[in-house]
């Protein structure tokens, strides 16, 4: 009788999930919430409890702020289910009950979504950049500035510099896989720019174009200006200090009127209703 031959037993290793490695390359929540709760003491002189988070995907944000304190309140909203469905069950899952019941997730367009008066307005990750005139951006930030309560503050993020004006890509590397930023189109006329998010892995095939965005990018002056036409009373731009031994970014952003010409920056808007 021949030998059986011991059958391999076949690792089943899980598939990659795209949120997952979006949510670990991409998002910082903790510093977010830090961040949010600084400007907003500073601006008020007392912590900010309600947020509404625009644009909000899987809703990381929110739910990182809802347990951070037990009066803290969050409303995230996103026109796609997929996100909001992957983030209830990987991210608000995981909070008590109790924090749970303080995060509210909302299948809703920003431009229509009713939430009660917000403290902050958080609208990350260069999400605007899809309204491609100024009317269109004029009209969302009015939106937003209806969103916030009477002391409130409406902040985003923009990126740019000369290596936002070309094609490019950028990979950086994660635990277990690379992450690689793909500017494949920048119009100089129209200043239209398609980018998209690949994962890339050492023992399996990469996944392409696990996130797409056509977007305008917007300049600092364009969107402060824009800012200032939607009746917001204060706008300011947060810059990145750098650290003094490698003139890498540090992570502490500080309102600045002006600064260098780095070839890619990304920057904080904060308007004050
Ligand atoms: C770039 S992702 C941002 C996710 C998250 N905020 C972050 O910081 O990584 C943009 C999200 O905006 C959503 N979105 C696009 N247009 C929208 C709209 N008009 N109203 C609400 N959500 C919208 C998309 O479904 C997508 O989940």
């Amino acid at each position: 009788m021949a030998k059986r031959k011991k059958q391999k037993k076949k690792r089943t290793r899980p598939a990659p999930d795209k949120y997952d490695l979006y949510q670990r390359s991409v998002q910082e929540p903790e510093a977010d919430v830090k961040f949010l709760q600084r400007l907003f003491k500073k601006q008020f002189g007392r912590p900010a409890r309600i947020l509404r988070e625009d644009f909000c995907g899987t809703a990381y944000l929110s739910c990182t702020w809802a347990a951070k304190h037990q009066e803290n309140r969050a409303w995230g909203i996103d026109l796609d289910p997929e996100p909001l469905a992957w983030g209830e069950k990987h991210n608000l899952s995981k909070l008590s009950e109790e924090a749970q019941s303080r995060v509210h997730l909302v299948k809703g367009n920003v431009l229509s979504a009713q939430t009660p008066p917000a403290d902050i307005n958080a609208a990350f990750n260069f999400s605007y950049f899809l309204f491609k005139t100024r009317d269109e951006l004029r009209g969302y930030f009015e939106k937003a500035r209806t969103t916030l309560a009477e002391e409130g503050l409406f902040v985003l993020d923009a990126y740019g510099g000369a290596d936002a004006q070309r094609r490019q890509r950028e990979v950086r590397e994660h635990e277990g896989f690379d992450y690689v930023w793909d500017q494949d189109v920048f119009d100089p006329i129209t200043h239209d720019v398609v980018n998209y998010i690949h994962f890339e892995f050492r023992r399996r095939k990469r996944m392409k174009r696990a996130f797409t965005y056509h977007w305008r990018l917007w300049s600092l002056p364009e969107i402060q200006e824009l800012l200032g036409e939607a009746g917001y009373s204060d706008v300011g731009v947060y810059w990145e200090g750098v650290e003094a031994d490698t003139d890498e970014g540090n992570g502490v952003f500080t309102r600045r009127k002006h600064a260098p010409d780095d070839p890619a920056w990304i920057a904080y808007i904060v308007a004050v209703r």
